[in-house]
């Protein structure tokens, strides 16, 4: 199912990886031990086998008795509240969706909402809702995140003044089972909710409601994502796994100076699974003043921008290739030319897939040559059911890096600064004292 290359690393590395893959295996019999010491935080790991396709079929049922009739899923949510959802529906969907709808009739679109504090962007945003007939995802595993309540308290007003009571059945809620505002709200209001698992924290929750139903609303085939991810958590019990090589050639890697990683791939669909990446290691990993810090690189588009730090600048940077043996619909050539006007008849005729698949080579190398070490991942398909594998392999892969180097792979405590900075200087009660201390200082 996905295949990990360490040809590509220094001998240094590489001997040093050999060394942590016990170590990143002990980690993971912590994460598989339903009594270990991250019993409160691992439930992503079994989850579709437990709950995933029981869950599915629910959101199924639901979708398949709504009365309503909608053209466009919006989704409502910040960080692990979206992300996965994005980068499944950017990967698995027509890329024109929403210019072209006829380039797959099943898939409607799906935007999002509460990302950002931006006015204009969500001024935008109701502007277009109102050439179609939405229906909305509200997603917030706390309930009471700033952004993602701010947006879906513009969006209420905004649905109840257009759908009157009606308004209620064009909503859905992914909230915690019991807990926060979102909930409350909910339970008065009487919008249909799903629950996010209490064992499993945002930026692992893609294969929960949080991304199953956005995503199954938008009509994108979320039971093949399960199926691979089932079968991916499955096949990375053994200790040959690629995930265990990865996870230990990382913190190798990081050990040796190498602080920062940069995920290649060479696919314009694959940059919000970029987003997705980033987020799960850097929220994962960036704690005690340490953490490789992750980037995404797109190619060849990128080459043109970071190419040149990557092949010449610092030295910190080692490379994470994902590639695909197949990418369905791949299939156009370029043009034969009478003339050779731009010199291009040497590529004439040839798949621009081989040609795209060249340039990862030819980049690899390079860059390996410039001082980069290198890790190649390459995985079936890019399709629904490798995309499933996909989300579980790299959240395995960056809990088992985490635990590895010491830090609680599955908090974020230090987004909270910000926030209450922020409920500080705009008024909340119980944050006087901060704001005062602000004020001094600006
Ligand atoms: O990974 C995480 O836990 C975070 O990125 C959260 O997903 C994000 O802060 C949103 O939180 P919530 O779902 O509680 O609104």
């Amino acid at each position: 199912m996905v295949h990990c290359d360490l040809k590509f690393l220094t001998d240094a590395i590489s001997k040093a990886k050999d060394s942590l893959v016990e170590k990143t295996y002990q980690a993971f019999e912590q994460i598989e031990n339903p009594e270990g010491p991250w019993k409160n935080f691992a439930g992503w790991y079994d989850y579709p086998q437990k709950n995933g396709f029981s869950e599915l079929k629910a959101i199924k049922q639901y979708i398949a008795g709504l009365d309503e009739k909608y053209n466009l899923v919006l989704g409502i949510g910040i960080g692990g509240s979206y992300l996965g959802a994005q980068a499944a529906y950017e990967a698995l969907t027509p890329r024109y969706i929403t210019i072209k709808p006829s380039l797959n009739k099943n898939i409607k679109p799906l935007m999002f909402m509460g990302q950002d504090l931006s006015a204009r962007s969500m001024q935008e945003l109701l502007e277009v809702l109102d050439q179609y007939e939405p229906m909305v995802c509200v997603i917030s595993k706390s309930g009471t995140t700033t952004e993602p309540a701010v947006a879906f308290r513009i969006i209420r007003a905004y649905m109840e003044k257009r759908y009157g009571d009606q308004a209620q059945n064009r909503i859905v809620a992914v909230t915690d089972k019991s807990k926060g505002a979102l909930r409350q709200l909910s339970q008065k209001t009487g919008y249909k909710t799903f629950v996010v698992p209490d064992d499993i924290g945002g930026r692992f929750s893609v294969l929960t409601p949080v991304g199953l139903v956005p995503l199954a609303l938008a009509g994108v085939d979320v039971e093949s994502m399960m199926q691979g991810a089932d079968q991916m958590f499955a096949t990375m019990k053994d200790k040959n796994h690629a995930v265990h090589h990865y996870a230990a050639a990382r913190q190798a890697a990081y050990a040796q100076g190498k602080k920062v990683e940069a995920l290649s791939f060479s696919e314009p669909s694959l940059v919000k699974f970029g987003e997705w990446w980033k987020q799960l290691f850097g929220e994962s990993e960036g704690k005690n003043r340490k953490g490789i810090l992750p980037m995404s690189l797109l190619f060849t588009t990128d080459l043109h921008s970071m190419g040149q730090y990557a092949q010449d600048g610092e030295r910190i940077i080692f490379e994470t290739f994902l590639k695909f043996n197949q990418i369905p619909d791949a299939q156009l050539l370029v043009p034969s030319a009478e003339d050779d006007l731009d010199e291009l008849s040497y590529l004439q005729m040839q798949p621009i897939q081989k040609i795209n698949a060249a340039a990862m080579t030819a980049t690899k190398i390079a860059h390996y040559d410039g001082g980069l070490p290198v890790i190649d991942l390459t995985f079936e398909r890019l399709d629904a059911k490798t995309m499933g594998g996909m989300f579980a392999f790299f959240e395995l892969a960056c809990a088992l890096s985490g635990i590895v180097s010491g830090v609680h792979p599955f908090d974020q405590p230090g987004v909270e600064d910000y926030k209450k900075n922020l409920f500080a200087m705009m008024g909340r009660k119980g944050f006087e004292n901060l704001a005062a201390r602000l004020k001094e200082r600006l």
